[in-house]
């Protein structure tokens, strides 16, 4: 069997371009590369509930939300099944059993649940569910028997907490029942973590500093013109700064020396360019509008294939419920396969009723 792939998002608000270049851009990747015999690409509506249990509305809307910009981003229902997690009740079946393998001090340790606790004030009381979903994302990592999650660096703890668990279900129930999966982190520093349009490090919907990938081609115009750079270079004859210069950051994040043949002919590469903005005689509306002709030539087929699905609603329904089903069929399967490991197929299970009968009515 080839190698499978899971990863998937939280339906808590629309994509920005900081997921285009952290996670979508390379899943589109990985899928046309044909290495992969299997892609599973999860919207995980039960997880997002874990912290937003008083806000199903929020999570339904953006369900479909997030299916859109997949299917903009490039994900081929043809080849990914993408689908719902709430629609594949064996994940939870599976954490059941997966509970019983991790211990409440080894859940305290995780640090991006640690740095989410404090994030949403959950010190003083966090929902068990919260709490313990580091075990449900092993359930949806191992229920498909994935080999490959690549993710951002914030969903290291999780894939480490998810390989301690089939470590142990092995070694507990049999060897090889399930599958070792590793992380696989961006290859490209820059879209690890791109910074909003403020230069904060973080894109956040309450920050009003994302550019989305829905958004229009005014909207994005105006975002990039009004974008941090270095707040030293006054004069286009200052010299300017590159590092911490949020067009600098996107340019390194998007940017291909095709860009400069086409929209920019007087350099090369960025490498020149920056020569030019740290020499000084280099004005920030300059690059930035040539950032906003490399986003539009980026996000202009996104937005197109966005607007051809948005037009087609049903049948995005219909795509997350084959994915669904498919998905559910596949964790069935290795649900029966765990279940037998550990000997809780009481009806499948002809040696433990042979077993009853001798005792019983043996003599
Ligand atoms: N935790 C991920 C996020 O916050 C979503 C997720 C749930 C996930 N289960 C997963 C990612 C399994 C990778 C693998 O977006």
């Amino acid at each position: 069997m080839g190698k499978v792939i899971l990863t998937g998002d939280r339906p808590t608000g629309r994509l920005h371009v900081g997921h285009y270049v952290g996670s979508l851009r390379r899943r589109v990747e990985l899928q046309n590369s044909g290495n992969y015999s299997d892609i599973y690409i999860m919207i995980a509506d039960a997880q997002a509930l874990t912290d937003n249990a008083e806000h199903p509305e929020k999570v339904r809307q953006n369900i479909v939300e997030v299916a859109l910009d997949y299917l903009s981003a490039g994900m081929d229902p043809e080849i990914s099944t993408i689908f719902i997690q709430s629609m594949v009740p064996e994940l939870f079946e599976m954490t059941a059993y997966y509970m019983n393998l991790v211990t409440v001090s080894r859940l305290q340790r995780n640090p991006t649940v640690k740095s989410e606790i404090h994030m949403r004030n959950f010190e003083a009381s966090i929902p068990v569910g919260f709490f313990t979903y580091p075990i449900s994302q092993a359930a949806d990592i191992t229920a498909f028997q994935a080999n490959v999650v690549p993710a951002g660096e914030d969903q290291m703890p999780m894939v480490e907490q998810t390989r301690e668990i089939v470590h142990k279900f092995n070694t507990v129930y049999g060897e090889d029942v399930l599958t070792m999966p590793e992380i696989l982190l961006p290859d490209n520093d820059v879209c690890r973590r791109l910074p909003g349009i403020d230069g904060k490090a973080k894109m956040s919907k309450s920050l009003n500093n994302c550019i989305y990938l829905a958004d229009s081609k005014e909207d994005v115009k105006k975002k990039v013109m009004s974008m941090f750079t270095d707040p030293n270079h006054l004069k286009i004859t200052d010299p300017g700064q590159v590092e911490g210069n949020t067009v600098f950051t996107y340019l390194d994040a998007f940017c291909k020396d095709e860009y400069f043949a086409q929209f920019l002919p007087d350099y090369k590469n960025l490498d020149e360019l920056k020569e030019h903005y740290q020499r000084g005689g280099l004005g920030d509306v300059k690059i930035k509008k040539f950032l906003n002709k490399v986003l539009e030539a980026e996000l202009e087929p996104i937005r197109e294939r966005r607007k051809y699905w948005e037009q087609n609603i049903p049948k995005v329904y219909e795509i997350l419920k084959a994915g669904s089903e498919k998905a559910e069929s596949v964790a069935a399967a290795t649900l029966a396969k765990m279940k037998e490991a550990m000997k809780i197929n009481y009806f499948e299970d002809s040696a433990l009723i042979a077993e009853q009968i001798e005792k019983y009515q043996g003599k």
